[in-house]
């Protein structure tokens, strides 16, 4: 016989895993799901500590009258009087309490029977909005504001990356809008906003971030080697500037046991045909690489590690120069050093095998800073087209201090991301994007904090955005809310996104890099897009032959019977 309380625990878990299931897109892992299952049973015993359902308070009484009724027959049977104390006392059935068997009071008032209805009523709309609806106010206006007055920088970015880890964090339920959809290296990514990297360096929470509904996840960066990063304290809060300063210096678990921890979330997955190694339908993993403090200041060894080790599980592999925490590794943005580095990494990337996952090879893509003049750019981008790298984020965070700053860390060292950033970084994205061909996609981050923000950038040539430090100050909802704000503004103007970004990365890029293509037969990128279809169908079809290929040999090398 269950006990009503557990019948309790599991209904609750049943219907939460459901939810999950059907709002979530299948999110599961493991671990996640065993936490799930243990806070399932947690919460309705956390609730009857306070309250015991009067519900359930019911049920028991029905049991103990029926209880009583049969021992009064056993009574009669036994030629006994129903009330003979001598036998056994009744009350004994109603005295085995404990904290899940208590009796309800016989009479209780109306006004506690309303305040315990009104707790229930609170604190299951509590747990709905926080769970279900990751742009609530409960977290951009209560949970954000506390855990700044409560924990340092980096103490809240770990509680919020063991939150996001542990399943239990807030989702974004809301299927994206369609104007939100564009194309990128041939997949049909389903919203235009990303997440940056550093925030989750170990890809402790990749499905947990995929939950609020980002549609590019990057973690790291990651070095080769387990390192520590500087000393503390390394991240500062510019709350005035809604800015930040850090110097992490790429505190990094090494790519071994991020690997394994990737490698864990595929068996739950890989029952069918995968379009991206996110394992999400219109969404993409990419993972940053770094390098380790100590490797020498322009070795490629540690990227083409990196290429290696996470190629194969990856949509798209972020090389790092533009972190100003790691003594010389801005130094790999020079002309010569870059394209030793780039040419090393893409040949490390076409000698990949094909993906199992994706039946793709991954997109290589270069993180620069902001800091860099025109010329460097113009260099940067002369190498990007030589070596066959597919896109660029703009950008990291920046050395500069603009004089505007007004919080009193702003002397810290480190690198300045946030609001003051975006106008270098967009800067930056406008004299790239004019040194590019529109078929190479710029990827802009810096400062973006709201739809218009995202905006500004697609109408500067970059095909999607990303966000971190107004992630860090606004919260789970933040992804959501600039969804929202986006897509506002693109049916105020009766477009979409994809309309935004192709007009400005045909008036803006790079032009005659191809040659033209007569009136009626498609434009350049049409012809790359379909271009770039067939060969990811061509390595499907490839990689079949080679399993059938395979199955035919194993049988033929049966024994016959
Ligand atoms: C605390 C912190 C840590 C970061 N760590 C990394 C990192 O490890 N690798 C990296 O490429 N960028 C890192 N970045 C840079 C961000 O990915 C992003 O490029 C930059 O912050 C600009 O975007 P934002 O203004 O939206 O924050 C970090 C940024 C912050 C604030």
């Amino acid at each position: 016989m269950i006990p009503g309380i557990l019948k309790f625990a599991l209904v609750s878990w049943v219907v939460k895993a459901v939810a999950n299931v059907k709002m979530c897109n299948k999110v599961y892992s493991v671990r996640g799901e065993a936490r799930r299952i243990l806070f399932g049973i947690a919460w309705p015993f956390l609730l009857n500590i306070f309250w015991e359902p009067k519900s359930i308070s019911i049920l028991r009484h029905q049991y103990w009258e029926y209880n009583e009724k049969i021992e009064i027959q056993n009574r009669r049977i036994a030629g006994r009087k129903a009330n003979d104390e001598s036998w056994l006392p009744l009350k004994t059935y109603n005295t085995s309490r404990n904290l899940f068997t208590k009796a309800a009071p016989a009479s209780r008032s109306p006004i506690t029977t309303g305040l315990y209805a009104t707790a229930l009523i609170l604190s299951t709309g509590l747990f709905a909005v926080y769970y279900f609806d990751s742009r609530s106010a409960l977290h951009r206006y209560v949970i954000m504001p506390v855990l700044r007055q409560t924990l340092d920088a980096e103490s809240s970015h770990k509680l919020a990356v063991k939150v996001l880890r542990s399943g239990l964090g807030p989702k974004d339920p809301v299927t994206d809008d369609e104007n939100l959809t564009f194309n990128l290296w041939g997949h049909q990514i389903s919203n235009p906003v990303g997440l940056a990297a550093g925030f989750d360096k170990d890809g402790e929470a990749i499905d947990g971030l995929f939950d609020l509904g980002f549609s590019w996840v990057e973690i790291g960066s990651i070095t080769p080697k387990p390192q520590p990063g500087n000393p503390k304290p390394r991240v500062f809060r510019l709350s005035e500037d809604n800015a930040i300063i850090n110097r992490y210096g790429f505190p990094s678990q090494g790519h071994a046991t991020v690997l394994s921890r990737i490698r864990a979330r595929l068996p739950i997955f890989l029952a069918g045909e995968q379009e991206t190694a996110s394992l999400r339908d219109g969404s993409l993993l990419a993972v940053n690489l770094g390098k380790n403090k100590e490797s020498p200041a322009d070795s490629v060894e540690d990227f083409v590690a990196g290429v290696r080790t996470f190629g194969p599980y990856s949509d798209v592999l972020v090389v790092n120069v533009s972190s100003p925490n790691t003594p010389g590794l801005r130094g790999l943005q020079n002309k010569a050093s870059l394209e030793t580095l780039l040419t090393s990494v893409t040949q490390a990337r076409d000698h990949l095998p094909i993906s199992s996952i994706n039946s793709q090879r991954p997109r290589l893509v270069l993180k620069i800073a902001p800091d860099l003049d025109q010329s460097q750019i113009e260099d940067i981008a002369g190498v990007i087209m030589g070596t066959g790298i597919d896109g660029v984020i703009v950008s990291n965070t920046t050395i500069q201090r603009p004089s505007h700053l007004k919080s009193a860390s702003r002397t810290e060292i480190g690198g300045l991301s946030g609001s003051p950033i975006k106008h270098y970084t967009l800067t930056a994205v406008k004299t790239l994007r004019a040194n590019l061909p529109s078929h190479i996609p710029i990827i802009g981050c810096g400062g973006i904090s709201s739809g218009e923000d995202a905006l500004e950038y697609a109408r500067a040539g970059a095909t999607m955005v990303q966000v971190y430090t107004s992630f860090g100050y606004d919260g789970v909802g933040t992804c959501r809310r600039i969804k929202d704000q986006i897509v506002e503004k693109l049916q105020k103007e009766g477009t979409t996104w994809a309309k935004i970004v192709e007009k400005a990365v045909d008036e803006f890029s790079l032009k005659d890099e191809l040659p033209k293509v007569k009136p009626g037969e498609g434009t350049v990128n049409q012809l790359i897009e379909e271009a770039e279809h067939l060969n990811k169908l061509l390595d499907k079809f490839g990689s079949k032959m080679d399993s059938v290929n395979d199955r035919t040999i194993a049988a033929a090398s049966q024994p016959m019977l």
